[in-house]
């Protein structure tokens, strides 16, 4: 599902790199988290809830990063500490087409390869190449781990937003949690030192 329309988002093409983990490695992830069926039915049943909610999500996911100058800095300049406006901007849209994506659950090998390059965009790898930006070097590993808590907290009005039962919305916003904790678990392989992922 490679989309050119959004500059940067390369899901599906074929120059990324193989992912550093494996198809049956991540279904042992999956079993560890009591990552289920269920849960993928449930991330499905998320998408057309928040399809056309998204830029109403990323506005509240971006107040939260600019109104937080631990986070800001990771968007600004690494010399002037000024916030990026095109960055922010850049990022975003591949931000609102992630929401989509984690939600269609698809688990193939080409989101694997996706994840491993999302993981280096978030390191000294890769960060700002992207979207030739001149920020920081590195998204600082603990602040990963910790976003899963925001983000999927303040994702769960937005699933309750559409006239789905309060247990819907239950299993929806723990599916989510567990999607994206897997996903940041992924996106940790290069920062883990090697053979310690
Ligand atoms: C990039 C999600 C943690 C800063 C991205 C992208 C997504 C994403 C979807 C776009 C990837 C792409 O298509 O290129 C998440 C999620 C997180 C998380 C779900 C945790 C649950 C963080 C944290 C920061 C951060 C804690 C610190 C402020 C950035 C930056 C980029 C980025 C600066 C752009 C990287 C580049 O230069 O390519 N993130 N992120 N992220 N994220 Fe995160």
């Amino acid at each position: 599902a490679a989309q050119e329309a959004i500059p940067g988002y390369a899901y599906g093409q074929p120059t990324l790199a193989q992912a550093p983990y494996t198809a049956s490695d991540l279904a042992a992830l999956q079993k560890t988290m009591l990552f289920s069926d269920e849960d993928i039915q449930a991330l499905r049943q998320s998408k057309a809830i928040l399809a056309d909610q998204t830029d109403a999500i990323l506005d509240v996911w971006y107040g939260f990063v600019a109104s937080t100058p631990e986070l800001l800095v990771y968007f600004s300049d690494a010399k002037t500490g000024q916030a990026d406006p095109a960055y922010l901007a850049a990022v975003r849209k591949r931000f609102a087409q992630w929401i989509l994506d984690t939600a269609d659950a698809r688990f193939d090998q080409d989101w694997l390869n996706w994840q491993y390059e999302i993981g280096l965009r978030h390191t000294h790898h890769k960060k700002n190449k992207t979207d030739g930006a001149s920020s920081v070097p590195q998204v600082h590993f603990r602040y990963l781990v910790g976003l899963t808590i925001p983000i999927t907290t303040t994702l769960k009005p937005f699933l309750g937003n559409k006239g789905a039962s309060a247990e819907e919305v239950e299993k929806m916003h723990a599916a989510w949690v567990k999607a994206v904790l897997l996903q940041v678990i992924l996106w940790s392989q290069p920062y883990i030192r090697e053979g310690a992922f």
